[in-house]
């Protein structure tokens, strides 16, 4: 999912020329990898970001794309943030990581990227934390130039990944055996809970998701489950009720890793936000 081509991949730069085509102008992002101690949030606001180097892709692929951030909306989403009594601080000094470059890189591959805001995460990775991140700067979906957008995974644990084929076949896309049932258990009520709720109870499905038996061996982290919060808190609202979610694309790799895409909202009728 990193360098490689999958339908999933497909499916990102889909959305970026959607959002090229509607006049996106702003994307604020909250990924899986930077997270801040004690009760922070920190915002990326690095006037030069550089990108922390992905291991086993070729640097080719990404050295050379221009990253360009978004120092103006990264100051007003800080000031958003605090409004809602959230500790933000900006960062001037974090480089991008691979959860938000190859994303970016995959939508807009022409180079064209819209400015980009980076939100970190909190490392207590409280559900209901993140979710008012969300609730905090839902205000910024009534503008039709901004995206907002969340990365991580369905299901990921590192640990219980099955890596014999990766070695064998140098293709982490190998399945020789299906997931394992934890896997498809867990990636089946994620489904569930985004395709089957709107509104608060989106919200409330989300944030338990992390309660179920099958959450630890889905995630032996929290860290690529939680920007799932974030979105539930951006689309969440008494008005997102009967709101339209797509399920974009779905794409497994290392055997019991899953990675599904999906976009609340329409471009017709609600501002997006994959
Ligand atoms: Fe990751």
């Amino acid at each position: 999912m990193l360098g490689e081509e999958s339908t999933s991949a497909d499916y990102w730069e889909k959305c970026g020329q959607a959002a090229l085509r509607h006049g996106v102008k702003h994307i604020i992002i909250m990924g899986a990898h930077w997270s801040a101690l004690n009760d922070e949030i920190q915002v990326s606001m690095n006037p030069n970001p550089g990108k922390d180097p992905i291991g086993g892709v070729h640097p080719r692929w990404y050295k050379d794309y221009k990253l360009i951030p978004d120092l103006p909306m990264g100051e007003h989403v800080i000031q958003l943030l605090r409004d809602s009594g959230f500790n933000a601080k900006p960062n001037k000094s974090c480089v991008w990581i691979h959860d938000i470059y190859t994303l970016i890189i995959r939508m807009f591959p022409g180079g064209n990227m819209p400015p980009t805001t980076v939100l970190s995460t909190n490392a207590r990775y409280d559900p209901h934390f993140h979710m008012r991140m969300g609730m905090a700067l839902r205000s910024l979906r009534s503008r039709p130039d901004v995206l907002l957008m969340g990365t991580g995974g369905a299901v990921h644990n590192l640990y219980r990944n099955v890596w014999g084929p990766i070695v064998k076949y140098n293709d982490n896309f190998a399945q020789e055996v299906p997931p394992a049932n934890w896997a498809l258990n867990f990636r089946q009520e994620f489904e569930d809970a985004v395709m089957k709720n709107s509104g608060p109870a989106l919200r409330r499905a989300v944030v338990s998701l992390m309660k179920l038996p099958d959450f630890r061996d889905a995630h032996a982290t929290d860290d690529h489950f939680i920007a799932a919060c974030f979105c539930a808190g951006l689309v969440g609202h008494e008005d997102d009720v009967g709101a339209p979610v797509e399920f974009g694309a779905e794409t497994w790799e290392l055997g019991n890793m899953c990675n599904d895409q999906y976009t609340f909202g329409s471009w017709e009728a609600f501002p997006v936000a994959c």
